[in-house]
């Protein structure tokens, strides 16, 4: 009994020193423990990579970006859904992460991989319609930074999707990703699940209609 009370108490000493390190600095989930990750969460359905897709109403033809992939659970399913027409970039940190995206893809020819850490401003500019972060945004030592290059890679319109669950070390309460989202530039757009597991989805809001008169100019 009290090697399990040690066990536990060192265990959430492990998770707080990790998650307020990952502020400072970038300590992400190590590739060893990729399996883990893999696992569709069976105690909230807002994780499930099959919710997280079908809630992203994917359509052939469509640009997805699965920021901070680790081992492709989002990636994959995504590819199908998006068909041949369209394409999937996953990014990751880790090379080991993406080194299993890699074993997974099979014959699907729309998947790029690219390795970098978000908010290094690597990646494209207004070129997806779909963007994942999936239990990624508490890894990220400058998660506004990381939000800024997400909303510019996404075209005007396009829906940013947010999963955390309490179980992750990282966990990012929906008051924080949502401060922090719209500091980004971003518009709440839709909500799934409860303050321990949820999906949230935001909008990069579509253009400003191009004005063709001046009201302060009646000529
Ligand atoms: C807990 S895993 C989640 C993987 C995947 N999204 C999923 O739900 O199955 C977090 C992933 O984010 C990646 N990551 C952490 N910081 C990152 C950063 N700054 N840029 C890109 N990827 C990052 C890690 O390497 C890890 O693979």
């Amino acid at each position: 009994m009290k090697i399990l009370l040690i066990l536990a108490v060192a265990t959430i000493v492990v998770f707080l020193a990790w998650r307020a390190g990952s502020r400072r600095r970038s300590l992400p989930c190590p590739v060893w423990l990729r399996w883990m990750v893999e696992l569709d969460n069976p105690f909230a359905r807002t994780n499930r990579a099959a919710f997280i897709v079908e809630k992203l109403e994917l359509a052939p033809g469509m640009s997805v970006l699965d920021a901070g992939c680790g081992p492709g659970r989002l990636t994959i399913p995504a590819a199908r859904a998006v068909g041949t027409s369209g394409r999937v970039l996953a990014v990751d940190i880790q090379v080991g992460m993406l080194d299993r995206v890699r074993e997974k893809v099979g014959d699907l020819r729309n998947i790029e991989l690219l390795q970098c850490a978000l908010g290094d401003g690597k990646l494209p500019v207004q070129a997806f319609d779909r963007a994942l972060l999936v239990t990624v945004l508490g890894e990220i030592p400058d998660r506004g930074a990381a939000l800024r290059e997400v909303f510019e890679a996404l075209k005007p319109g396009a829906v940013l999707s947010v999963t955390e669950i309490v179980f992750d070390p990282h966990f990012q309460t929906r008051g924080t990703v949502t401060a922090l989202a719209r500091e980004a530039g971003f518009t709440e757009k839709a909500f799934f699940g409860n303050a321990i597991a949820y999906t949230a989805h935001f909008t990069r809001p579509a253009l400003p209609t191009r004005m063709t008169e001046d009201p302060e100019d009646p000529a």
